[in-house]
C-alpha cells in the first residue's frame, strides 16, 4: 500500500483535482486505511459543504449589479450569533460553507451552511433558501433536517442537524448485498419522502449519502433540488449559473475528471457537449457519473432521473464500481446513452433476484421503463426485504469468518451434512409423523416410495432456493394449494414440524445443536407458513362459498330414456366441465332441490361445474319398474342421461352404490369420462364386513324387514349420517326424503344390487384420472374399502376425509368439497393433482444461488 498521502493530496483527491491514476491509487488506499478515512471524515469535504458547481458564482448575467468588493479577508461568521456558538469549519465546497456550531439554547451541535463565495450573487443566495426550503418540506429520518433558515450578517444560512458518520462515498465497496439492501431502504426511504412533498433531488450520489453512528442513511445536499409543485421553472439552473450566453466555458469538458462533483450548466454553457449530440438546448444539472441518459439529452430532471441515481448508487454498492467509472466527461456521456448496465446478477450473483430486479429496474435506459418515483422504489425493496427476513437471509455483513451465520446458513450446513442421507431422513420423518398421528398415515398412499423421493426433492429445493425467496414463497404456496387435494389441515403442520425436527436430531448426532434445532424450527416455521397461506386459501373458497351458497338455478327436470325406461335428471350450474353426480341408493331430484343441505352442496359442486344430477332406474323420478338393476344397467342408463344432456365427457362422481355405474362406464367409454371419482364407495361391497350396502344372510334379511315396516321413518341415519342422527329437522326430512324416492320394495332390491355388485375385474381398465374420497369414520362403508379400491385403479389419488358421515351433504362437507375442487380445477387446467413436484422452470435449482 502507498504510505498516507498529505492532506492536501487528500483534499486534491476529494474536490475532484487528481487525475484518474492517482484517483485510483489514493482510493485504493484509503479503502484500506482507517487513519485517512477518519481524517477525511473530521475534514470538511464536499458531501459536508453540499452542492459544489463547477460554474463560479463569480460570473454574472450582464447587466446583474455589482457584487461587494471583496475583502482581502474571507468572509466568516461571528462566533456566536442567534443561538449558536461557531465550534470551527467543517468545509468549503463550490457553494456552501459549512461549520459545526453548538445550538446553546438546546444543546446540540449543528451545521451551519452558507453560501460559499466570498461574494454571493442574488441567484446562490435564492438557491440556498430553496434548498431549505426543499428540506424544510420533508421531515424525515432518512434526510437530514434542517432545524432553521436565518440570516446573519446579511448572509443567510441554513441550521441541518448534523450527521456524524460517513458518506457513501468512502465506503469500502463492493458491500455484502444485505448491507446495499439496508442501505437501499434507508435511502428510497429519504427519497419517497421527498418525492411526496414535490422535491426532485436531482443530485442522489454516493457523497450525498451519510450513514450516521447507528447505520442509519441520512440523505443529504439538497443543494440542486427542484420544487416540482412551485417550480422555479426549468431556468432553476440559469440562474444559478449566472454566466452570460455565449461566454466561453471556464473549465473544459476533460477538466471535468472526477465525473461525482455536480455540474449546473446551461446548454449553450457546454456547446463541446451540444456538438457531441449530447445536449439539446436544455439545462443539465447533477453529477456526471449519476445522470440518467435523458439527462445528457437536455430533458429537464424528473422523477425517474432521480430514481436513475438511487439505482446506480446501488448497483454501485453491490459491484463496487459503476462500468463507466473512471471515463472522462464526453465517454461517459456516450456510455450512458448508447448502452446498458449488464444485468446486476451477471456481476453479482450472490444478490437475490428480486433485490436486482429492484436495482436493474431502476437503471433502465427507457425512464418510462423505471419505476415511476421512490416511493415505488421503496414499496418493491420493502416487499424484497420480507421476503428476505421471512427465509431469514438478511444480515448485517458478510458471511465470513467471525460473522454470525443466519438460520438459512445454519439450515443449510445442516441440509448439506444430511444431504447423502435425504432419503434416510424422510423415511425417519415419516416414521415418527405416523407415530404420533396414526390417522395420518391413511392421507399417504399405501406405498411410500415415490413420497419420500417428493419429500426430499422438495426439501432440497427449499434449501437451495433460500436466497429467491419471492420464487420460493409462490412454489410454497402453490404446494400448500396441492395440499387441500391431500385433505391436509392447518393443523397438521405442527406435528409435521415436531416429526421433521426429531429425525432431525436423530441423523445429526453430535452435529445437533441449540442453534441448529432453533434455525431448523425457523425455517419450517416459514415454510409452514407459506403452505398454510395456499392451504387456507384453497380451502377458504370452499369454506365461504359453503357458508353462502350461491343459488343454482335448475333448469326444469328432464328425462332420458334407456331400454324404453325413463330416467330424470336435472342439469345446473355453470363451469369448464360437466360433472354428473350418481347417487347410491334412493333419490329424488325435484325433492333433493327442495332440501337445504341437498341444494347447498349441489351449489357447491355446481360452483365449479356444470352439474348433472339424476335419479337412477326404480328411485325418484325415474322409472320405478327396474329398482335394483345390475350395475350394467346402471352404466347403460347413465350413458343414455349423458346423451339427453348433451354431456361428451364428464367427470363421473358416484357415490356409495353409485360408483360401480360410474367405473363401469369410465371403463367401456374412456371417451365419455374425463375423470373418475369415488365417495364412500368399494369394489365389492360385501366384501366388507358390516357395510350397509354390502349385508348378505340374515343381516340383509334384517334390514329389509326394517323396510318394509319402517319405511317412512328416517332409516338408517344411524349408518348414514351419524352426526345429524339426532337432529330432528333432518330426521323429519329425511324420512320424507326416503318416502318420496322410492317404495320399500324398490329401496331393498336397491341394496340387495349393491350387495350382488362386484367392479373389481373391471376397474383395472379404468384409464381416467381418478380420485377416491372416503370419510375415515364412514359407518355405513368401511374406509379400509375405499382404501381397497383407490389400490385397484391405476394412478388413483386416494384422500380420506375427517367425519363419520356417508352422505356427502351431512356433516363436514369443507375437506371433501376442497379435495373435490383442487380436483377438478387440476383436471379443468388439464392436468393432474397426481402431478409429481415439479420445481417452477425459473426456479434455480443449480445450489450456485445458495452460496453453497
Ligand atoms: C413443510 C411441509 C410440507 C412439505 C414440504 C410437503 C411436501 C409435499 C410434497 C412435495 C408432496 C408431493 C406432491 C406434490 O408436490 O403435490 C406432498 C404430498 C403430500 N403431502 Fe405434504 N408437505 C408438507 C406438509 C404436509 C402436511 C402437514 C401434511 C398433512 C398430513 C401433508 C400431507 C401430504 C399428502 C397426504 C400428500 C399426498 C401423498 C399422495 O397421495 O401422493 N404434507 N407433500
Amino acid at each position: 500500500m502507498i504510505p498516507c498521502p498529505s492532506e492536501d493530496a487528500l483534499a486534491a483527491w476529494l474536490e475532484g483535482r487528481l487525475p484518474h491514476e492517482a484517483t485510483a491509487t489514493l482510493r485504493a488506499h484509503v479503502d484500506g486505511c482507517a487513519d485517512c478515512r477518519a481524517a477525511i471524515s473530521a475534514r470538511p469535504s464536499e458531501s459536508d459543504v453540499g452542492a459544489p458547481l463547477l460554474l463560479p458564482s463569480t460570473e454574472r448575467r450582464s447587466g446583474e449589479a455589482e457584487p461587494p468588493p471583496s475583502s482581502s479577508e474571507p468572509w466568516a461568521p461571528p462566533s456566536t450569533f442567534d443561538d449558536y456558538r461557531v465550534v470551527r469549519s467543517l468545509g468549503r465546497g463550490g457553494m456552501g460553507q459549512v461549520y459545526l456550531a453548538h445550538d446553546e439554547v438546546l444543546d446540540r451541535p449543528v451545521a451551519l451552511k452558507f453560501v460559499a463565495a466570498d461574494n454571493p450573487d442574488p441567484r446562490t443566495i435564492e438557491r440556498l433558501r430553496v434548498e431549505a426550503r426543499a428540506i424544510a418540506r420533508l421531515q424525515h429520518p432518512n434526510v437530514v433536517a434542517v432545524f432553521r433558515i436565518g440570516e446573519v450578517r446579511g448572509r443567510p444560512y441554513i441550521a441541518y442537524e448534523f450527521v456524524e458518520g460517513e458518506p457513501l462515498e468512502l465506503l469500502p465497496k463492493p458491500v455484502p448485498w444485505q448491507a446495499a439492501l439496508r442501505i437501499a431502504l434507508g435511502l428510497a426511504r429519504g427519497l419517497a419522502a421527498a418525492h411526496r412533498r414535490g422535491v426532485l433531488h436531482r443530485d442522489i450520489k454516493p457523497a450525498n449519502v451519510m450513514l450516521d453512528a447507528n447505520g442509519e442513511v441520512k440523505l443529504l445536499d439538497f443543494g440542486l433540488a427542484k420544487l416540482v409543485d412551485r417550480p422555479t421553472g426549468r431556468d432553476a439552473g440559469r440562474r444559478v449559473s449566472s454566466r452570460p450566453p455565449g461566454a466561453p466555458a471556464r473549465r473544459t469538458l476533460s477538466d471535468v475528471s472526477a465525473a461525482t462533483t455536480a455540474i449546473l450548466m446551461e446548454a449553450d454553457a457546454a456547446p463541446a457537449l451540444e456538438a457531441a449530440g449530447l445536449t439539446h438546448g436544455g439545462t443539465m444539472m447533477g453529477t456526471p457519473l449519476y445522470l440518467a441518459p435523458e439527462l445528457w439529452t437536455g430533458t429537464a430532471g424528473t422523477l425517474q432521473s432521480d430514481v436513475y441515481a438511487l439505482g446506480l448508487v446501488l448497483y454501485e454498492l453491490c459491484v463496487g464500481r459503476l462500468p463507466h467509472a473512471g471515463l472522462d466527461l464526453h465517454a461517459i456521456a456516450s456510455w450512458v446513452t448508447a448502452r446498458a448496465l449488464p444485468p446486476l446478477r451477471s456481476l453479482c450473483p450472490d444478490v437475490p433476484e428480486m433485490l436486482a430486479e429492484v436495482i436493474d429496474r431502476c437503471v433502465l435506459r427507457d425512464p418510462a421503463a423505471r419505476f415511476a418515483s421512490a416511493e415505488e422504489v421503496q414499496a418493491a425493496l420493502e416487499e424484497t426485504e420480507a421476503l428476505c427476513r421471512a427465509f431469514q437471509i438478511v444480515r448485517s455483513g458478510p458471511a465470513s469468518a467471525g460473522s454470525p451465520e443466519t438460520d438459512a446458513d445454519v439450515v443449510g450446513a445442516s441440509f448439506a451434512r444430511l444431504a447423502p442421507r435425504a432419503e434416510e431422513l424422510v423415511s425417519r420423518f415419516y416414521e415418527r409423523l405416523f407415530d404420533r398421528e396414526p390417522a395420518l398415515r391413511a392421507l399417504f398412499p399405501p406405498d411410500m416410495r415415490e413420497q419420500r423421493l417428493k419429500l426430499a426433492a422438495a426439501l432440497q429445493l427449499v434449501i437451495d432456493n433460500l436466497r429467491a425467496p419471492d420464487k420460493l414463497v409462490e412454489m410454497l404456496e402453490a404446494l400448500g394449494r396441492r395440499h387441500a387435494a391431500y385433505a391436509t389441515l392447518p393443523e397438521h403442520f405442527d406435528a409435521v414440524g415436531r416429526a421433521l425436527l426429531e429425525a432431525l436430531e436423530e441423523l445429526e448426532g453430535d452435529a445437533w445443536s441449540p442453534a441448529t434445532a432453533r434455525a431448523w424450527a425457523g425455517a419450517y416455521a416459514q415454510v409452514a407458513e407459506a403452505m398454510r397461506r395456499g392451504l387456507e386459501a384453497a380451502r377458504g373458497t370452499a369454506v365461504s362459498s359453503a357458508r353462502t351458497p350461491a343459488p343454482l338455478l335448475a333448469a326444469e327436470t328432464r328425462f332420458a330414456t334407456s331400454a324404453d325406461a325413463s330416467l330424470a335428471y336435472r342439469a345446473a350450474g355453470d363451469g369448464p366441465l360437466d360433472l354428473v353426480l350418481v347417487q347410491g341408493w334412493v333419490t329424488h331430484v325435484e325433492a333433493a332441490w327442495e332440501d337445504a343441505l341437498m341444494s347447498r352442496f349441489f351449489a357447491e359442486l355446481g360452483a365449479r361445474a356444470r352439474l348433472v344430477v339424476l335419479d337412477q332406474r326404480g328411485t325418484g323420478m325415474s322409472e320405478r319398474e327396474g329398482a335394483g338393476a345390475p350395475a350394467e344397467q346402471q352404466a347403460e342408463d347413465l350413458l343414455a342421461v349423458l346423451d339427453a344432456a348433451g354431456v361428451e365427457r364428464a367427470a363421473l362422481l358416484g357415490v356409495g352404490g353409485g360408483f360401480a355405474p360410474c367405473a363401469l362406464l369410465a371403463a367401456a367409454h374412456p371417451a365419455r369420462a374425463r375423470a373418475l371419482i369415488a365417495l364412500g364407495s368399494a369394489a365389492q361391497m360385501a366384501a366388507w364386513p358390516g357395510c350397509l350396502f354390502g349385508l348378505s344372510g340374515e343381516d340383509a334379511e334384517e334390514a329389509e324387514r326394517a323396510l318394509r315396516s319402517g319405511w317412512g321413518e328416517p332409516l338408517f341415519l344411524d349408518r348414514l349420517a351419524p352426526s345429524a342422527a339426532d337432529d330432528a329437522a333432518f330426521r323429519r326430512s329425511w324420512a320424507a326424503y326416503l318416502r318420496h324416492g322410492a317404495s320399500p320394495s324398490g329401496a331393498a332390491r336397491m341394496l340387495r344390487a349393491h350387495a350382488a355388485a362386484d367392479i373389481r375385474s373391471t376397474l383395472g381398465l379404468v384409464s381416467a384420472p381418478s380420485l377416491v374420497l372416503h370419510r375415515a369414520g364412514d359407518r355405513a362403508v368401511p374406509a379400509a374399502a375405499g382404501r381397497d379400491l383407490a389400490g385397484r385403479i391405476r394412478g388413483a389419488r386416494y384422500v380420506e376425509l375427517p367425519g363419520d358421515d356417508h352422505l356427502p351433504f351431512v356433516g363436514a362437507s369443507r375437506p371433501l368439497l376442497a379435495a373435490l375442487r383442487a380436483f377438478l380445477d387440476a383436471e379443468a387446467a388439464g392436468g393432474s393433482t397426481v402431478s409429481s413436484f415439479a420445481p417452477p422452470a425459473a426456479l434455480d435449482t443449480s445450489g450456485a444461488a445458495s452460496g453453497k
